[in-house]
Order: C-alpha cells, then sequence, then structure tokens
C-alpha cells in the first residue's frame, strides 16, 4: 500500500499527464500550435512513465532498465526515417504497442489463474484479440507502405467470408474461456487465431488505403490500451488508451468523409487495383508540355497562383524550393495560396507539415472548400506532385474507382500547370484526363528540380 501523501502526489501527476494529453490533442488540431501539441503530449507521457516508476510494488528495475534501453535504441532508430517513410513508421510503433498490449494481457492470465473472475476474463480476452489482430495487421500495413509487401489489394472469392469465420472462431474461444476460465489449452488458440486475423484484414486492402486503416489501426491500439487500464486498474491508461482510441477513429472517419468512400469500402472494396479510364482506352490524346522558362513566364504575368502539392512534393523533398518560389513570385506582386486537399500524401497534415518546415506562411493555406470557390477567379493552377486529388474523373466519372471523392477543382482555374515525372497514375492507380485538357501544361520533371529551374529562370535567367 501507498502512504497517503505518495498516493495524492501520484494522482495529481496521473491528473496532470491526462489534461496534458487533452490539451496535446485540442492544439494538435491547428498547423500553428501544432508543434505545442507534440510537446505537451511527450511531457504528459514522461510524466506518466515517472510517476509509475515511483509506484512501491515496483521491486526491480534490470528489466525495465533494459527495456528502457532497448527500446530508446528502437525508437530513436524509427525517428530517424525521411519524412516520406512515417506512415509505415507509425505503423511499426502501433504493432509494438499492441504486442506489448498483447503479452501483458497475456502474462496478466497465466498469472491469475485459476483465481480469474468472468469479468476480467473478459476484460483479457478482448485486450489480447484486440492487440494481437492489431499487432499482425499493423505489420502487414507497414510492410505495402514500405514495398516489401505488394501493395495491391490481394483478394480471393469468398475471403470475406473466411475472414469473418476466422474472427467468429476467436471470439467463441474467447466466449468458453469466459465461461471456463481454467481451460487454458484454450487460451493459445484464441492469440493465434487473432494474429492469424489481423493479416487476413489487412491483404485484401490496397496501398491508397492503408493511411485510414494503419489510423485504424491506431484506434484499437487505443482501446487496447484502455482495457489494458482496467485489467491493471491503472485509471492514466484508461483515459490515455480512450482518448487514442476515439481520436484515432474520428481521424478515420475524416479521411473516409475526405475520399467520400464507406468505412466497409475502405476495409472490404479492395481498392486501388490499376484501372485505366474508359476516355484513355478509346483515343489517342496528346499532352501540351511547356520548359522551365516558359511555366516561369506564365507564372510571372499572372495575379492569383493556387499552388496544390501532392505526394511528389513530399517525395522529391520540394517543399523548401516552393518556398523560394513562394517568394520569387510573391516579389514580383503575383497573389500565392497554397490549397490543401486533406487526403493529398501518405497521411493525415502531410502537406501542412511540409510546408511548415519550408517556413510557409500558414494564412496563405486555404482549405478544399475556398481553393474551390476562389479557382474560377485564379490565373494559374499550379500542381506540384500532386494527382488523384485533382482528377476530374471523381466528378464526371461514375464507374470511377474515386467517383465522389470531393477534390481541388483545378480544372476551373484559367491556366493548368502541372509538375510531375510522367503520365503515371496516382496511388489509386487511375488515369487522370485534366493531363489532355487544351487549357493544361503539362511540366514533366522531379518536382524539386522542376521547380528549382523556375524559381531561377523568375530571378533572372541564369542557367547553371
Ligand atoms: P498521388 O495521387 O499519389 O500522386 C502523386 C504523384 O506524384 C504521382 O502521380 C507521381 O507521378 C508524382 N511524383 C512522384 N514522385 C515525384 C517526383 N519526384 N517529382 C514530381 N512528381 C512526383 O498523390 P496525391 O494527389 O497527393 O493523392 C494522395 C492519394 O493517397 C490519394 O489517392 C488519396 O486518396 C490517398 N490517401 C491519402 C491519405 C492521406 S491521409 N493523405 C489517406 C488515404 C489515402 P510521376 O510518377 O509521373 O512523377
Amino acid at each position: 500500500m501507498m502512504p497517503p501523501t505518495a498516493q495524492y502526489l501520484t494522482d495529481f501527476a496521473y491528473i496532470a499527464a491526462i489534461a496534458l494529453f487533452i490539451l496535446s490533442l485540442k492544439w494538435l488540431s491547428s498547423p500553428a500550435t501544432a508543434r505545442h501539441g507534440v510537446l505537451s503530449g511527450e511531457i504528459g507521457a514522461a510524466i506518466a512513465v515517472v510517476t509509475t516508476l515511483f509506484n512501491p510494488e515496483l521491486v526491480q528495475f534490470k528489466w525495465i532498465l533494459i527495456a528502457l534501453l532497448v527500446g530508446t535504441m528502437i525508437g530513436i532508430r524509427l525517428g530517424l526515417v525521411h519524412m516520406t517513410a512515417v506512415p509505415q513508421r507509425t505503423a511499426m510503433s502501433h504493432a509494438f504497442g499492441a504486442l506489448a498490449a498483447a503479452l501483458i494481457g497475456i502474462s496478466e492470465y497465466y498469472m491469475r489463474i485459476p483465481h480469474i473472475s468472468k469479468f476480467e476474463m473478459t476484460e483479457i480476452a478482448l485486450e489480447v484479440i484486440i492487440g494481437s489482430l492489431s499487432f499482425t495487421g499493423s505489420l502487414i500495413a507497414a510492410g505495402k507502405l514500405q514495398e516489401i509487401l505488394p501493395q495491391r489489394p490481394i483478394t480471393y472469392k469468398g475471403q470475406n467470408y473466411v475472414s469473418l469465420s476466422v474472427l467468429g472462431a476467436a471470439v467463441v474461444i474467447a466466449l468458453i474461456l469466459i465461461l471456463h476460465p481454467t481451460r487454458v489449452y484454450f487460451f493459445p488458440f484464441m492469440v493465434l487465431i487473432s494474429l492469424i486475423f489481423g493479416v487476413l484484414l489487412v491483404t485484401p486492402i490496397g496501398g491508397a488505403d492503408m493511411p485510414t486503416v494503419i489510423s485504424l489501426l491506431n484506434s484499437y491500439v487505443g482501446f487496447t490500451a484502455a482495457l489494458l487500464g482496467f485489467v491493471l486498474n491503472i485509471k492514466v491508461l484508461v483515459v490515455a488508451g480512450a482518448l487514442d482510441g476515439s481520436s484515432g477513429f474520428i481521424l478515420s472517419v475524416i479521411m473516409c468523409k475526405a475520399m467520400n468512400r464507406s468505412f466497409t469500402n475502405v476495409m472490404f472494396g479492395a481498392f486501388g487495383k490499376l484501372q485505366v479510364s474508359a476516355a484513355a482506352e478509346k483515343e489517342e490524346r496528346t499532352v501540351r508540355t511547356a520548359s522551365a522558362e516558359e511555366a516561369a513566364a506564365i507564372l510571372g504575368a499572372a495575379n492569383t497562383v493556387i499552388v496544390v502539392p501532392g505526394y511528389g512534393m513530399a517525395v522529391a523533398q520540394a517543399q523548401h524550393k516552393v518556398r523560394e518560389l513562394y517568394d520569387a513570385l510573391s516579389k514580383k506582386g503575383v497573389d500565392v495560396k497554397f490549397g490543401i486537399h486533406p487526403v493529398a500524401g501518405r497521411m493525415p497534415g502531410h502537406m501542412n507539415v511540409l510546408l511548415a518546415e519550408a517556413d510557409i506562411p500558414y494564412d496563405r493555406l486555404i482549405d478544399m472548400e475556398t481553393a474551390n470557390s476562389e479557382m474560377p477567379q485564379t490565373d494559374v493552377a499550379l500542381i506540384i506532385g500532386a494527382n488523384d486529388v485533382t482528377n476530374p474523373a471523381a466528378k464526371t466519372e461514375e464507374g470511377s474507382p474515386i467517383y465522389g471523392m470531393p477534390i481541388i477543382e483545378v480544372d476551373n482555374a484559367r491556366t493548368v500547370m502541372v509538375i510531375k515525372r510522367s503520365l503515371s497514375p496516382g496511388f489509386a492507380g487511375i488515369d487522370n484526363g485534366l493531363y489532355y485538357m487544351g487549357k493544361t501544361l503539362m511540366l514533366f520533371g522531379d518536382a524539386k528540380a522542376f521547380v528549382g529551374d523556375i524559381v531561377r529562370e523568375l530571378s533572372g535567367g541564369a542557367h547553371v
């Protein structure tokens, strides 16, 4: 038992950590305060960990220290990845979090048996099932995003029935264990089947939907942590897990809305198989191209420009060159804004983070609705490495997999310029009719190099 003063201090520290987690979520919701959000989340987690280490029930620190060292080393290595690899890095963090929760649930079962109530068994079974499936599911998601595994949806006939039967088997075993917790031989099967279900759940989902899946797995891991908090009677874990679980879920819903897709379509729709639009099959179409010199002349003569960044800007790490372009055009009196699509890139807020890194003023960033209302009065829509989020097929081609997805309607601008390396499709695997429009100029090349060339032309045309 803890002395009363120590108990008060512990409760106080946990409440402070919880308050910091809540503030963190609040601040993370705006690019202007996001850095504070990250910091307060980190401080909250540090307070929670250190307070737990003072718990008098902890008598052995050897293994905790070893785990801390190994975890720190892996954490630093994982944190040093390139910005474009953050989604798979996040998936790996979820995999570790889920594994930790599942392992604690497993050890609690074996430590408590045979004195385990039905209620405790329910908590442990739920925690172990969700933790195990989130572990393997997150590993598959990371493998797909890292392209170690095929990105395309891997499907076969009757797949959803097979997957649901596997999940059903895990639930039936859990029910048997809840009614008869001492039937220990069932427990490993429940773990194994849940691990298999995680693989079956994520394998049929296409790479383009992985960010949504990762966010959903994040919410599963959060709820697993909350269940773990109940099992171990640690209130801070219940609250932190619930915050994590609900925010992850809300984020998945926001992403689905931004793509105009339902949850079932994301989870079972096998989205992302390579397709060519009907129009592309019918006719040989031509595109108009322009050089950096021509692009600079058009941009320099414009009054208003809306830049639409996408995944290609992230891959090329072109954000600093884009900042130079913004400076050069602003100096010439051009009104430059950045139209941000909610699912541009590969993770929520991807473009905001990159543009903030390059110190582009926040007030120059406009959301999709504002960009669309301003587009008809815009001289040039300059697309840098974006594709799907500008594809007019989302408005016009009923059979298209992205039909109904809200897009940035760049085709309403007076002139459209697209910087990308080729006519290859974006992540959804579909052709983009925008490139063949009369008002579109294709600026073929790597985003960083091409934007750099335009900046050079704008600042005097000195070729290197
Ligand atoms: P994409 O449609 O994936 O298109 C990116 C384009 O960038 C490609 O067509 C590619 O064309 C070009 N590119 C690649 N490397 C480049 C380089 N070095 N320089 C210049 N261009 C380069 O990207 P988007 O428009 O941002 O759309 C995001 C996609 O991800 C959508 O399908 C969206 O639904 C999906 N998604 C996103 C999220 C979040 S949260 N962001 C969540 C779920 C799904 P080339 O190969 O010809 O250069």
